[in-house]
């Protein structure tokens, strides 16, 4: 969680006031975790090295200055760590509140609806209002009454399709992906990287503009170098890369995680 478990020298370190000691070079949220508190994130997994974009870990460590993300934060001897502080709370909360308004509102319909991170996250941060709405303040460059950011750069002014932009690849006969769900944490980008080792996705443009990107321009993930491993697909938070069977029957009831014994390198499996 952050990063991987470390095998370093014991650090006692206390969280929200909770004595923990943990191997050196453990992050701050991974610590937190062991002291049983949960810190909300959404870039961060157990299995992917920390990227710290998401920015919803932050805590507050006592003598040092800012909120620094708890996934890219190592231990210290000594170390006082607040995770629940007002300001920490209500930074996590504004950053929550730009997710969402930059995300489909369509959740009672959507396939990913009680198996979505982005609505846990919503929740363990308390939001109940996103005060950037569609047709009000809400930014819409296409002047199309576009529901997100990510489905207005899908538009060009006047409402045809932005050649510059993807729509819903259903290329793949395993699973789709629809850029106007997608966050951007670049779960995706480090899974194929870090765990299947294929460099099949890339992350497109600034700001806004930035999206996931399958293979060269014009690119389709079917016609990229993306080996269809599903790792992408098990990383994502949200419902932009879905399997087609979830997407057709549904979230199933329960799952079983096994580990190939194939060979050296461990990888989990998912039955569902
Ligand atoms: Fe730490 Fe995203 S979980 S910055």
């Amino acid at each position: 969680m952050g990063t991987p478990a470390k095998t370093g020298a014991p650090v006692t370190l206390t969280i929200d006031g909770f004595p923990v000691t943990v191997p050196e070079g453990t992050s701050v949220m991974r610590a937190a975790a062991e002291a049983g508190i949960a810190v909300p994130k959404l870039c961060a997994t157990d299995s992917l090295e920390a990227f710290g974009s998401c920015r919803l870990c932050v805590v507050e460590i006592e003598g040092r200055r800012g909120t620094p993300a708890s996934c890219t934060t190592p231990v210290a001897e000594g170390m006082a760590v607040h995770t629940q502080s007002s300001k920490v709370k209500k930074i996590r909360k504004g950053v929550m509140e730009l997710y969402v308004s930059d995300h489909p509102l369509d959740c009672l319909t959507c396939s990913a609806n009680g198996d979505c991170e982005l609505q846990d996250m919503a929740g363990m941060v308390g939001l109940r209002d996103v005060r950037y709405t569609p047709g009000e303040n809400h930014y819409d460059p296409s002047g199309t009454g576009a529901r997100s950011q990510a489905e207005a750069r899908l538009r060009l002014p006047g409402g045809e399709a932005n050649p510059r932009y993807i729509r819903k690849d259903e290329s793949n006969p395993y699973f789709t992906y629809d850029p106007s769900k997608c966050i951007v944490c670049s779960r995706c980008v480090r899974a194929c990287e870090e765990v299947q080792g294929t460099f099949a996705l890339t992350i497109e443009g600034r700001g806004f503009e930035s999206r996931v990107k399958a293979g060269m321009e014009g690119d389709d993930f079917l016609s990229s170098d993306c080996v269809s491993c599903g790792a992408c697909v098990q990383a994502c938070p949200t419902a932009t890369l879905q399997e087609k069977s979830v997407a057709e029957m549904g979230t199933p009831e329960r799952s079983v995680v096994t580990t190939c014994a194939y060979c050296g390198v461990g990888c989990s499996f998912k039955a569902e």
